[in-house]
């Protein structure tokens, strides 16, 4: 079976064809992700994510393998349209973990894959839409024909505000072998060479063959706060059912976040965060800190959106 974000369901489906024929956990996640990655149209993942401030579009993305407790990852990787593949590549071609910027980008064309511009015209003109409207003050003029275009064309594209979406997906096979990766184009317009959660193992996803698995999409600051995933594996080891473990750590999240401009009143973040957690027997569950959403799953017989738990209404 496979567990991923609601910007998923290609990606569960495919993971499971892929486990069905025999390709390791790992390997099917990575490619189910690949699908959204290079989906110009989702425009938190791989190619057609929203850019950081400079309109360079850098990338995160990182894999767990449970079976050897390996893992791979790279942070803001620029130019190359897959970043879990270059995950995966990192875990099996070399003694390192994490690879990022520069060094991730010359690793990748070392081992094969090839340079291209992300940005698509559609997430330059969000980019540029949000560039022209960050002050009265700058050089560049307000410009409504961009948002006015979007409307037109019955987009929701972001004009002030800063999306944070991610893929991750959770794979386990009949051998009871877990594997994972995340990936994504992290904070919309973020300072250059800003890392979000979904690179750290620990943070973004974490794999533990012998108990579970989880992963992260939401507000990373957060999580790496936290190392949200982790902590929902330990649960998963101490005991608790999927959902307690998720809702433990979610309410960690809320204690947690002390500052103010993060603060929308006490014990209530202005953000949201979704944990996915699949245990080693098949039991899964993905809850966030604010309804709404769903996450998708593959059981091996039906390809489904499942509404996500939460621990607040609003
Ligand atoms: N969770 C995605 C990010 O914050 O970059």
């Amino acid at each position: 079976m496979a567990v991923s974000s609601g910007n998923g369901l290609r990606a569960v489906e495919k993971a499971v064809a892929l486990m069905r024929e025999g390709k390791d956990v790992v390997e099917a996640a990575v490619e189910g992700v690949a699908i959204v990655e290079l989906d110009p149209n989702d425009m938190s993942v791989g190619y057609g994510g929203l850019p950081n401030e400079n309109g360079v579009v850098e990338l995160d993305a990182c894999v767990m393998h449970g079976p050897t407790m390996r893992a791979g990852a790279v942070g803001a990787l620029q130019n190359i349209k897959t970043p879990g593949r270059v995950a995966r590549a990192v875990m099996q071609h070399t003694d390192h973990v994490m690879l990022v910027g520069a060094g991730a980008l010359a690793f990748a064309k070392a081992v094969g894959f090839e340079e291209s511009n992300l940005l698509t015209e559609a997430s330059r003109k969000a980019w540029m839409n949000w560039k022209s409207r960050l002050s009265k003050d700058d050089d560049w003029l307000d410009d409504d024909e961009i948002a006015k275009d979007f409307a037109a064309k019955g987009g929701d594209l972001p004009t002030t505000k800063r999306p944070t979406g991610t893929i991750t997906c959770l794979c386990l096979n009949a051998k009871r072998e877990l594997g994972g990766c995340t990936s994504t184009s992290g904070l919309a317009y973020k300072v250059p060479g800003r890392v979000g959660d979904s690179p750290i193992i620990g943070a973004g996803l974490y794999v533990d063959g012998d108990v579970g698995a989880a992963g992260s999409t939401g507000r990373g600051e957060a999580n790496i706060q936290v190392g949200g995933t982790r902590v929902i594996v330990e649960n998963m080891k101490r005991g608790l059912p999927p959902l307690d473990a998720i809702m433990n750590v979610l309410k960690r999240v809320c204690d947690q976040t002390r500052t103010e401009r993060l603060l929308k009143s006490k014990g209530k973040p202005n953000f949201n965060l979704t944990y996915y957690a699949l245990r080693k027997d098949g039991a899964v569950a993905a809850a966030s800190i604010y309804k709404g959403g769903t996450y998708a799953v593959n059981d091996g017989e039906t390809n489904k959106h499942i509404e996500l738990a939460y621990l607040f209404e609003n």
